[in-house]
């Protein structure tokens, strides 16, 4: 008798750090260090050498993003002119690394609200754009935290990782090879951020989310159908980091700016949408289903506007907050995420047999969907 095996999204979990920054706050910080740094080469920009930096707005970010605040590990020392950067005591072999911390308690949630006991979880992908180490891999690391008896290993497809972490634990399941899947991402992304880049400098925020994809013989009885997973990958040097082992053979005078995250936003912008609203279309033409049907988007939370132009293309009017919900304001980008805690937050109301997507896209560029419905 050939067995099929239907995998489900049992629950989420999140984990959101205590300091928040908001837009004043990380506004009059940058300007006080582009005072500084104006008057400290005040001759080099008297006579041409130098270009002045230009202040920040509390306005242009606000009006260009959709971000109002954002949670940090570390918020002094970002704040702090003379840093600008997280800092944070280097912990020993014998702590849990802080990745592996914050993906602990998000997962922690996800397994109480599913009513889980670890001994029946199988495996766990922490899936997130930046990794605190090489190896060890972190998803071993929380693994043993939470005392689970499987495999782990880590994944990085930046923005995406969250969705790209779903689709391989549903395939687990489909195969018969677990039937319960921790997909974790601890997104520390203050870490990767240039807090000194006018551009970019309000755009991160830290956070740890989980999904845990299960096998439906064992689900709760509430949980979500996974219709649909597709992923796409198209590379672009549009956003990019070039930060790693190899660089530790650079020379003194290599460029450091570019080992953080760097991105033309315009460009990500003119190119991802059309590429997203697409493949949303295309993927829901597959399940013979109205894209105009789904009752809720969580899409990537990167950018309000890139949000509300693919929302529009799907659903063929302009999505109100309950259609397609933000969570930009709070929690800025947090990379993959994103849209994990938009679903995370804002989908208990829905009601048995409503449609849904989970959406992300970011750097490669890399974009993935998982059509869900509400079952229960
Ligand atoms: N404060 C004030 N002015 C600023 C500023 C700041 N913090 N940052 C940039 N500006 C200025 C620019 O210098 C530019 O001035 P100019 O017109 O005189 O040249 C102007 O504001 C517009 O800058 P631009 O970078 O073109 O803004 P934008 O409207 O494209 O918005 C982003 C910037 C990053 C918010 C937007 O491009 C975006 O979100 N893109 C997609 C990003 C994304 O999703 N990335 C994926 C990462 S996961």
């Amino acid at each position: 008798m050939q067995l099929t095996h239907r995998p489900v999204i049992s629950s989420t979990g999140l984990f959101t750090p205590e300091e928040s920054i908001t837009n004043e706050e990380l506004v009059a910080s940058f300007n006080t260090f582009v005072d500084r740094h104006n008057a400290q080469n005040a001759a080099a920009i008297e006579s041409g050498e130098m270009e002045p930096l230009s202040h920040s707005s509390v306005e242009f970010i606000e009006k260009a993003s959709g971000i109002k605040a954002r949670h940090v590990m570390s918020k002094e020392p970002v704040l702090n002119p003379e840093t600008m950067s997280p800092r944070w005591q280097e912990r020993t072999n014998d702590e849990l690394s802080m990745m592996a911390e914050i993906g602990v308690a998000a997962a922690k949630q996800a397994l109480e609200r599913a009513g889980r006991d670890v001994k029946d979880v199988d495996a766990v992908l922490c899936a997130a754009s930046n990794m605190e180490r090489p190896y060890p891999a972190m998803a071993v690391e929380i693994q043993q935290a939470l005392g689970i008896d499987g495999f782990g290993f880590d994944m990085n497809v930046a923005c995406s990782s969250a969705t790209f972490g779903i689709q391989p634990a549903a395939d687990y399941v489909r195969a018969g090879n677990a039937k319960s899947v921790l997909v974790v991402s601890p997104e520390i992304t203050s870490g990767h951020l240039n807090w000194r880049d006018r551009d970019s400098h309000f755009i991160f925020g830290d956070v740890a989310t989980a999904v845990l994809v299960e096998d439906a013989a064992i689900a709760p009885q509430n949980h979500w159908d996974i219709l649909s997973t597709k992923l796409k990958t198209v590379f672009s040097n549009n956003i990019r980091n070039n930060f790693g082992f190899l660089n530790r053979a650079a020379p003194e005078n290599a460029n450091e700016a570019d080992k953080l995250f760097v991105q033309e936003g315009r460009k990500v912008f003119k190119e991802v949408v059309p590429m997203v609203a697409q493949m949303i279309v295309d993927e829901a033409e597959k399940l013979q289903m109205d894209p105009a049907t789904l009752r809720r988007l969580w899409l990537h939370q990167a950018n309000a506007g890139m949000n509300r132009l693919i929302a529009q293309r799907v659903l063929g009017h302009e999505a109100n907050d309950d259609e397609s919900p933000t969570v930009l304001d709070i929690y800025g980008n947090t990379s993959s995420a994103g849209s994990i805690i938009a679903f995370h937050l804002n989908s208990e109301d829905l009601a048995s047999g409503d449609t849904g997507l989970i959406c992300s896209f970011g750097a490669g560029y890399s974009a993935g969907t998982v059509f869900v419905r509400k079952v229960a």
